[in-house]
């Protein structure tokens, strides 16, 4: 241990020990710590993950490709987890590992925490660990409900500590590459996004493996409801979440997230102001309440930062037809396609000159009209304005070294030794990112178009909020 930390560590002792009295005492009702410290350039940071399950050891194992980091307790709500995580991460099993994450948050030797739980719980853990002084990267959706977005935020800004939501792929080469590709005007206008992620596998489709062991005995069910309805033990859902919309947020918050994540990155944006969703449960009927096919349509409007473009967003989890997913941006000189690590931006222009005959309504003139279109097609454009420039196909292979997943946390790790707020996906860029897919799922379940105002982070139809206004004052003068 260097001797800054030791001296921290001791200073920081007694308010810890209150943290941890209170915290265990009352779950969230304890008091900002704000900014406790700047984590020293020369320091190890500290992490704990909480929620040790299939992405919690992906986190894990990114987080610590960065030099300096540390891994120093976990928490799971399953004792196969914890003993795993001892086994995978702690030397001789020696890692702090426990069922409760408030015991994590008390520990003063953590300085950061990973929540990878699923998306119920987020808010909660994320909110508590901030009070709790801790600073935060929060798995994608930042927030379950679209009402719950303004109280993280309120939370990281109290707290003064760095937050990063984890939708990783924009810290991709191939992401910052489309950016500088948009920014740069290489597809003119974008006018109109498209993504599929279609799937035919049980795996794919989220029947995730049961542990043979689970049981209340062996996990603490009463936990993992937390704010959801009360229901007997039900292995399936706590290890297949994702199906049920009292702890995960469906295809939208699991899948679109990335891409709208992605887009609102490449394009400064900050968010849709209409979204509509529509599907049906089609196949996986063995007892989940989420769609598994789905199409969400957004209108992104115009704004300082882009012209107006639409986004249409699919998943089909019964997809027994040929797959082939694709992820474009579509401008009017061109298009951005993604694939794996890699993108090819093709780039096309019109010629100046329309054209005229094949299909067209030329040849449905008589013969002297025909004539005399052609003389005056010809005055107008002459031969250079019609042929277009080549179509150019350029494309882009992130390095191999390109690693999206660690270095999305050495952006979140450069900003915790800074002392900085300012990460890539931070709070406000996360709940702009995660509002429209929980608007897509509130809009597939209520079966309405929902409006969102982007800019102050709230639903409601500014259109209608004016009339309703217009409405109040009328009457009232009448
Ligand atoms: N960024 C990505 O590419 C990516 C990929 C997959 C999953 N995720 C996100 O990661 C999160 C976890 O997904 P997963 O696939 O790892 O789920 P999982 O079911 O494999 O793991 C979740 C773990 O959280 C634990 N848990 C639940 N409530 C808890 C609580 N209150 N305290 C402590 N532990 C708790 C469970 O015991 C479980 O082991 C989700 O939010 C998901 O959306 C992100």
């Amino acid at each position: 241990m260097k001797a800054n930390r030791r001296i921290f560590l001791q200073t920081l002792s007694a308010a810890s020990a209150l943290v941890a009295t209170k915290s265990l005492a009352s779950p969230l009702g304890f008091n900002y710590i704000p900014n406790l410290k700047r984590i020293s350039p020369n320091d190890k940071i500290r992490i704990a993950t909480i929620g040790m399950g299939i992405q919690g050891n992906y986190d894990t194992i990114a987080a610590l490709r960065n030099p300096d980091v540390e891994l120093v307790a976990v928490a799971d709500l399953y004792n196969g987890r914890l003993e795993h995580a001892k086994t995978a991460f702690g030397k001789d099993k020696s890692l702090f590992a426990t069922r409760d994450y408030r015991e994590v948050l008390a520990r003063p030797d953590v300085d950061a925490v990973l929540v990878v739980t699923p998306d119920h719980w987020h808010d909660h853990i994320t909110i508590a660990a901030l009070k709790a002084g801790k600073h935060v990267y929060c798995e994608k959706p930042m927030v379950q409900h679209i009402n719950e977005g303004k109280a993280v935020i309120d939370a990281w800004k109290k707290s003064g500590k760095t937050m990063q939501v984890g939708s990783q792929r924009i810290s991709s080469a191939s992401f910052q590459e489309a950016k500088r590709l948009v920014q740069a005007g290489e597809i003119g206008a974008i006018n109109y996004i498209e993504s599929n992620n279609d799937r035919f596998n049980a795996i794919g489709a989220w029947n995730y493996s049961v542990p043979p062991d689970a049981s209340p005995a062996t996990l603490d069910w009463d936990r993992f409801l937390g704010d959801a309805p009360k229901r007997p033990f039900d292995a399936n859902r706590f290890f297949r979440w994702r199906n049920y919309k009292d702890y995960g947020t469906g295809v939208a918050g699991d899948l679109f997230i990335h891409l709208i994540t992605g887009v609102h990155f490449v394009t400064n944006t900050l968010g849709p102001t209409r979204v509509y969703s529509s599907g049906n449960l089609a196949y996986w009927k063995e007892g989940r309440d989420v769609p598994d096919v789905m199409t969400s349509i957004m209108d992104y409007p115009k704004t300082e930062q882009h012209d107006a473009f639409q986004m249409v967003l699919r998943v089909n989890f019964a997809n027994a037809g040929k797959i082939s997913n694709v992820t474009r941006i579509i401008g009017n000189e061109g298009q951005i396609e993604f694939s794996e690590d890699n993108l090819i931006l093709t780039k096309k222009k019109l010629p100046i000159a329309p054209g005229y005959g094949n299909y067209d309504s030329f040849f449905t003139f008589t013969e002297p009209v025909q004539q005399e279109f052609v003389r005056q097609y010809d005055a107008k454009y002459p031969p250079e304005t019609r042929t277009a420039e080549p179509v150019k196909e350029i494309r882009f292979d992130a390095p191999k070294t390109d690693d999206p997943h660690a270095q999305h946390f050495a952006d979140f790790f450069k900003n915790v030794r800074e002392g900085s707020q300012g990460t890539v996906e931070d709070p406000v860029f996360g709940f702009r990112a995660a509002a429209p897919v929980l608007a897509s799922n509130k809009s597939y379940f209520e079966k309405k178009v929902i409006h969102w105002d982007p800019v102050t982070m709230t639903e409601g139809d500014p259109a209608a909020q004016i009339s309703k206004k217009a409405v109040a004052t009328r009457s009232k003068r009448t």
